[in-house]
């Protein structure tokens, strides 16, 4: 698969991520990482997991995929991965790999895909995930208020109503079981995790949907 390797793009395959694996405790797959910056975080904080961060935009990753090579003392980390894919067409590598996924403030196709539940990003997600696994998806909802930017006009504001009436179902089809949907504040977000919340900035206002799922097997129609 296609994984930053310092600020260029190199391939790792299966017997390296392997090793990788078999040396951690538990696999994190961030989707949509972004600039990586909460991955690299997670990754500081739990040296024993691996933690794989996946975006197409690789250019933002750069950085963070620099820093995380240098020595340890200087913020270098050995448990890091970045991915360059999307998750509609997840790198083999990747499937049936992930304890814990993580879709921190989405937006594009991932956003879309998430909050209508479409086959193909949903189940890019669910073929990552072992068995079990959860998935946790954060969306600030001022995205909703005005103005809201032209490309998500036609998309529903993901609610705990919404999840619990509409996307649940949808989800259920593809192998995620809905166990929460909530409004929560900066100061909630921080009691859930800290290392998401500070993406938020602290002292943000900001009232965020948070989702959880676990994988299970799909939904017979
Ligand atoms: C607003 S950024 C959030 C980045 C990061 N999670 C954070 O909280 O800082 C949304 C990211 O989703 C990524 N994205 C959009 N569509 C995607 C897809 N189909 N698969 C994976 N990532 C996608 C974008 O490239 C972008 O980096």
């Amino acid at each position: 698969m296609r994984v930053l390797k310092g600020s260029s793009l190199g391939t790792m395959d299966a017997g390296e991520l392997q090793a990788m694996r078999q040396a951690a405790g538990r696999v994190l797959i961030d989707v949509g990482t972004g600039d990586a910056r909460t991955a690299y975080r997670i990754a500081r904080e739990r040296p024993d997991w691996l933690v794989i961060g996946l975006d197409p935009a690789w250019r933002r990753m750069v950085p963070t995929a620099v820093r995380s090579r240098r020595k340890p003392a200087k913020g270098g980390v050995s448990n890091l991965v970045l991915v360059s894919a999307v998750i509609e067409e997840p790198p083999q590598e990747l499937v049936g790999l992930a304890d814990e996924l993580l879709v921190l403030m989405p937006w594009g196709k991932l956003l879309r895909g998430v909050v209508l539940g479409e086959a193909d990003v949903c189940g890019g997600l669910r073929a990552v995930a072992k068995a079990g696994a959860t998935v946790d998806v954060t969306v600030g909802t001022s995205i909703w208020r005005d103005p809201v930017p032209l490309e998500i006009r036609d998309l529903p504001e993901l609610t705990p109503e919404y999840a619990r009436d509409v996307l649940s179902d949808r989800l259920a089809a593809l192998g995620w079981r809905i166990t929460a949907a909530d409004l929560v504040s900066s100061t909630a977000m921080e009691r859930i995790n800290s290392s998401w919340a500070r993406r938020l900035g602290s002292g943000s206002a900001e009232v965020v949907m948070h989702l959880r799922a676990v994988a299970v097997p799909p939904a017979r129609e």
